[in-house]
């Protein structure tokens, strides 16, 4: 952490040695963090997650994302379906027959990727739900669907078809979904894949992550989601 904020801090000055770097994180002002509680930058582990909560309280279940194209793939609706086709995680279960997943495979003793619990366990939507929770003809054969991150979408399609037939839309103006019809993600439900038991783990820093998928109504002014305040952001412009 110490080491992002000091390059931040540094820019493109190009002083880089360690010593420097925590000299000069250990001189910045440090914040008083209001509540011990939410202090610095700690990390939401899966068992905190209340995405993950709503999702396991949930009486939908998984319908898969072709159920979500036709209202979420207008242009008045900002177009989402398209944008996750082109996400990583669209094409998550075709990359574990890359040269990368067969070596990565190789090394844990796994044979075919594409075929194996050990993978596809976080590389296909409700991969580890019991099948009741799966729609007939929901297809294990696609990637990390919407439906990963938004927890199962069966009530949430029935509730938007009767309000659509009533001319709510959603999409001339912004309407207040009901709690627990659909999640919003958080920091915990993204590491519940993005995580150490992966073979290619990458540090998994929030903020920029949330950057790279964010997919917001053309209406909406400000995100919902956000990584938890760090001491350190107290200090930027924002
Ligand atoms: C019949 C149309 C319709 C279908 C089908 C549909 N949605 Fe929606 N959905 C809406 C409308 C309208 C809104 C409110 C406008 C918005 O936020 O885009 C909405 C909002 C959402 C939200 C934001 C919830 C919030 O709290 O603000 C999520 C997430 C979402 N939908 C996911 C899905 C997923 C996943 C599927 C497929 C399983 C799906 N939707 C299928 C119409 C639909
Ligand atoms: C069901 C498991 C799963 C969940 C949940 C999940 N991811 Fe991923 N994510 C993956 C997999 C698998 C890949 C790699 C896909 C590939 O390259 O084959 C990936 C790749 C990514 C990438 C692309 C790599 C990069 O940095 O360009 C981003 C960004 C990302 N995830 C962000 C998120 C965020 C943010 C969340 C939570 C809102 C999230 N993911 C939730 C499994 C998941
Ligand atoms: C705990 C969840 C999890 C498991 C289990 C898992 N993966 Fe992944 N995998 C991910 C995530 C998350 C990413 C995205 C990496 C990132 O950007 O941090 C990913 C990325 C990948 C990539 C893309 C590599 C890259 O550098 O972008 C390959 C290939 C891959 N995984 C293969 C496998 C194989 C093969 C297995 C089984 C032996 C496996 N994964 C098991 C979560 C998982
Ligand atoms: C990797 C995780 C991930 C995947 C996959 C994903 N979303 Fe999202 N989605 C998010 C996050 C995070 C937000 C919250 C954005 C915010 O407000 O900060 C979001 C927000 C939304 C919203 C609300 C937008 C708004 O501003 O009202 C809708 C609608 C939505 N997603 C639909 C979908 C649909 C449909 C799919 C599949 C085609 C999908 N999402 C796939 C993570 C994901």
């Amino acid at each position: 952490m110490k080491k992002t904020r000091s390059s931040l801090f540094l820019g493109g000055l190009a002083l880089s040695t360690a010593a420097f770097l925590s000299l000069s994180a250990a001189i910045l002002p440090r914040q008083e963090p209001a509540d011990a509680n939410t202090a610095k930058s700690e990390i939401m582990r899966p068992e905190d997650s209340k995405a993950l909560k709503a999702i396991a309280a949930s009486k939908a279940i998984y319908v898969g994302a072709s159920k979500c194209k036709s209202c979420h793939n207008k242009d008045s609706m900002g177009k989402v379906y398209d944008k996750w086709t082109k996400m990583k995680h669209y094409s998550a279960l075709e990359n574990l027959k890359s040269e990368d997943a067969i070596r990565l495979g190789k090394e844990n003793g796994i044979d075919k990727p594409w075929e194996a619990d050990a993978c596809l366990k976080c590389h296909i939507t409700a991969y580890t739900e019991p099948a009741e929770r799966r729609h007939k003809r929901f297809k294990m054969d696609k990637g990390v669907q919407c439906e990963s991150c938004h927890g199962p979408g069966s009530l949430h399609v029935k509730a938007r078809l009767k309000a659509a037939k009533e001319g709510i839309k959603g999409d001339k103006e912004l309407i207040q979904i009901p709690e627990g019809e659909i999640v919003l993600p958080d920091e915990g439900l993204c590491r519940n894949c993005h995580n150490e038991e992966s073979p290619s783990y990458k540090e998994f820093d929030f903020g920029e992550r949330l950057e790279k998928i964010r997919h917001l109504h053309p209406l909406r002014k400000e995100p919902r989601v956000h990584p938890p305040k760090k001491d350190d952001d107290a200090q930027s412009s924002e």
